[in-house]
């Protein structure tokens, strides 16, 4: 197929034909190594307690670039998956559609009132009503690091941004890369918004990526963040387009790049090729961003439908995915730390306890940030012109000035 988006319209037209009563349609992008080990439990979890089949409808893409374009079609076209992985403002989006079915009764049962933090809580109700259920949450600003890399490059952890460039000269200095990272828009706007956080802290990344600030969004922090990425994009390989995310943590784990700036789903690749941490890698917040935390929060939610057969499974589903056994299991593989917090952290690695720890303590400062790369903070029109502006940045020597003029720019006419 020569146009993939073309081809990825018809598969799922295709696929909705073989769609029955019995089976519950789950549509998310979780397709890479860790991510499919994590989706696998699951899989089995549901299968065993529903006896329904789950019908797999994957679309590869980080971030869910690909699959948010296929729910589109798909539901405007009146065959909306049952459920879907999907986040902050779009399921508020989808709500207003009217296209959500509320869960409210077995929300009501369960207690997830009392169970959730309310912040996580209200990310997954629409008008009140529970429409979706959280998995985890996820640390953006995160640095994957090998350190027999760093040791073989006579360079140390990084403490500074200063120090991080150092150390990335020093990689390069022995002929390794310094930094692994995949040509997609949204790990280079992944970047951007780790360095934002770093450079500018939470109170300017609020006003500038939530807030949409204009003041903000062009002030001498963001320009700085423009002239930081512009640094970093001098150490990537020039061929990396299309490089996928996961590709790239292959390479710091085989030892032939030192560092990768990733969300902790990085870590479920690790964790998936039989590495430990402190050992095999390292985990460093951004440096800069010790404080602070960006989240980004998995959930499904759930499609209207008329059948009873259909409710029952979403229902089912949603259930399970609310158990703390369940929470366990599947946040060890995924890398990121559990939304029920109830849950018990004793099997959870190092890198998993540091950001639950940092994330019970930012929840007390204005150190917590939704991340604006991975649908947290904004309508998907301003996302995708952040990530236009910073993939346009990255790939050309357009001045830090420049990116901040065209950034204030797309994203008032995103919001016009
Ligand atoms: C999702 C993660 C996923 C990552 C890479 C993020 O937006 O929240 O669950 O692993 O994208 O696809």
């Amino acid at each position: 197929m020569r146009n993939p988006v073309l081809g990825l319209l018809l598969w799922s037209v295709m696929h909705t034909s073989t769609v029955w009563a019995q089976d519950l349609e789950v549509l998310h992008w979780w397709t890479s190594g860790g991510e499919a080990q994590s989706v696998a439990v699951l899989k089995k979890v549901f299968k065993e307690k529903s006896g329904a089949t789950w019908k797999d409808f994957n679309i590869a893409g980080g971030a869910g670039e690909n699959a948010l374009k296929v729910l589109k079609t798909k539901a405007l076209a009146g065959h909306p998956p049952a459920a879907v992985q999907m986040k902050g403002p779009q399921i508020q989006d989808w709500g207003k559609m009217g296209l959500l079915t509320s869960i409210n009764d077995l929300a009501k049962r369960e207690q997830w009132d009392e169970k959730l933090p309310k912040e996580i809580a209200n990310a997954v109700k629409y008008n009140n009503n529970w429409v979706a259920v959280p998995f985890n949450v996820h640390r953006i600003n995160w640095v994957w690091v090998n350190p027999k890399v760093l040791a073989q490059a006579k360079a140390k952890v990084p403490t500074t941004l200063a120090e991080l460039f150092e150390t990335a000269d020093k990689i390069k200095k022995i002929g390794l890369l310094p930094f692994a990272h995949g040509g997609q828009a949204w790990q280079d706007a992944t970047v951007f918004e780790e360095l934002l956080l770093a450079i500018a802290g939470p109170d300017l990344y609020r006003k500038a990526l939530v807030q949409l600030d204009p003041k903000a969004l062009q002030s001498p922090e963001v320009k700085a963040t423009f002239e930081a990425l512009r640094q970093y994009s001098s150490y990537l390989d020039k061929n990396r387009k299309g490089l996928d995310w996961d590709k790239a943590t292959r390479l710091v784990m085989d030892g032939k790049a030192g560092m990768q700036f990733m969300g902790d789903w990085a870590k479920g690749e690790f964790i998936a090729a039989g590495k430990h941490p402190g050992k095999d890698f390292l985990c460093i917040p951004v440096p800069g961003s010790e404080d602070s935390f960006i989240y980004n929060v998995d959930s499904f939610a759930f499609f209207e439908t008329k059948s009873k057969n259909t409710k029952k499974n979403q229902e089912q589903l949603a259930a399970i995915i609310m158990d703390e056994a369940f929470q366990k299991t599947f946040n060890v593989k995924k890398g990121s730390i559990p939304a029920v917090p109830t849950t018990k952290m004793e099997d959870f690695d190092s890198c998993a306890k540091a950001s639950m720890e940092s994330f019970v303590k930012t929840s007390k400062t204005t150190g917590q940030v939704p991340s604006m790369a991975h649908q947290m903070a904004s309508s998907s029109e301003v996302m995708q012109a952040v990530y236009d502006v910073v993939e346009a940045h990255i790939n050309s020597n357009m001045s830090a000035d420049e990116a901040v003029k065209r950034l204030a720019k797309s994203i008032r006419e995103a919001t016009m």
